[in-house]
């Protein structure tokens, strides 16, 4: 058996590319790496690598992180400028066994040391959305996107390797130097191939409250089923953050068990994921919610098209 589950309708054409080239039945480490490579590169999703959303100072801080589930070696970077690919410094950081998670100039300095692909990661589009934010109210609360947010992957290849990693250019405005949950082990992501893994996209702020990739592993390990261990984790999680502190913002989370099932829990209304096995081809769920039950639904042709023409529509100033 084969799997792999991406956070999003944005990860549909690079799982796409993975499956139609066999890596996801070989390697799901490199699958994984490849597919979010591919959605760094195009430009028009707003919340990874090029053409992510910048700071506050308009500058783009991006973070990434990459688990093995055979060694559990990871590797992450965090608050990173002008590296063109993200998940391959954090992919090489996990062979690493001690410095495998580095900020800032430190991670730079990483990966241009390792002849990784520097570039300017502002793209004109993602300036214009900042000239656009500026001219609006400054003082709006800080959320994650409406319908994509943090692209995460996890993989079972046909040896049993399970792996996750994820990528993202966090918060819209956020502060220079903040890091939400992508980069951090056990919250955005963690895989172990005895049991599972999970990746996270959200309010990083939340979703790190509740190290939730590593509670679903955890749930896996006692045995409980992958939809029973995400449902339970998430809502558990959200009770508390709405006890503790009043709110709580968006979380969703998707995962694979070491069979290739996959389970997905959110506390929002249409969130998007792309699931791809050996017995299916890759296909995006929209999860709704009715009556407080979780319903997945596949999504229309119609629904797919208008998601990439809203993403690509020109941005007026
Ligand atoms: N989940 C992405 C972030 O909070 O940065």
């Amino acid at each position: 058996m084969w799997a792999m589950i991406g956070t999003w309708r944005m990860a549909l054409e690079a799982i796409d590319q993975v499956v139609k080239s066999d890596e996801c039945k070989k390697d799901a480490g490199s699958a994984i790496v490849k597919a979010i490579k591919q959605i760094e590169d195009f430009e028009y999703f707003k919340s990874v690598g090029y053409g992510g959303l910048p700071n506050e100072d308009m500058d783009v801080e991006l973070d990434a992180g990459y688990m093995n589930g055979d060694t559990l070696a990871f590797g992450a970077i965090m608050a990173v400028r002008d590296i063109k690919n993200p998940i391959e410094v954090a992919y090489a950081l996990s062979k690493e066994y001690t410095s495998c998670l580095l900020a800032s100039a430190g991670a730079s300095r990483f990966a241009r040391n390792h002849g990784f692909q520097q570039k300017d990661m502002l793209s004109p589009r993602a300036k214009l959305h900042y000239l656009k934010r500026m001219k609006e109210e400054r003082q709006v609360e800080l959320k994650p996107y409406i319908g994509h947010d943090t692209v995460g992957i996890c993989a079972l290849d046909e040896k049993g390797s399970l792996c996750a990693g994820t990528s993202t250019s966090g918060l819209f405005m956020k502060k220079a130097g903040r890091v939400g949950d992508s980069p951090i082990l056990g919250s955005g992501y963690y895989a172990d191939s005895d049991y599972g893994c999970c990746s996270a996209t959200g309010l990083g702020e939340d979703l790190m409250k509740g190290c939730i990739s590593f509670q679903v592993v955890e749930l896996l390990k006692q045995g409980i089923p992958v939809q029973e261990a995400c449902s339970q984790a998430l809502q558990a999680l959200h009770d508390r953050l709405l006890r503790k502190q009043g709110k709580v913002g968006d979380l969703s989370i998707v995962a694979l068990d070491k069979n290739g099932n996959f389970g997905v829990a959110t506390n929002i209304d249409n969130f998007s994921f792309v699931y791809a096995s050996k017995t299916q081809a890759p296909t995006v769920y929209l999860v709704k919610k009715q009556n407080g039950k979780m319903e997945l639904e596949v999504a229309s042709q119609q629904w797919l098209n208008d998601y990439l023409t809203t993403r690509m529509a020109a941005i007026e100033l």
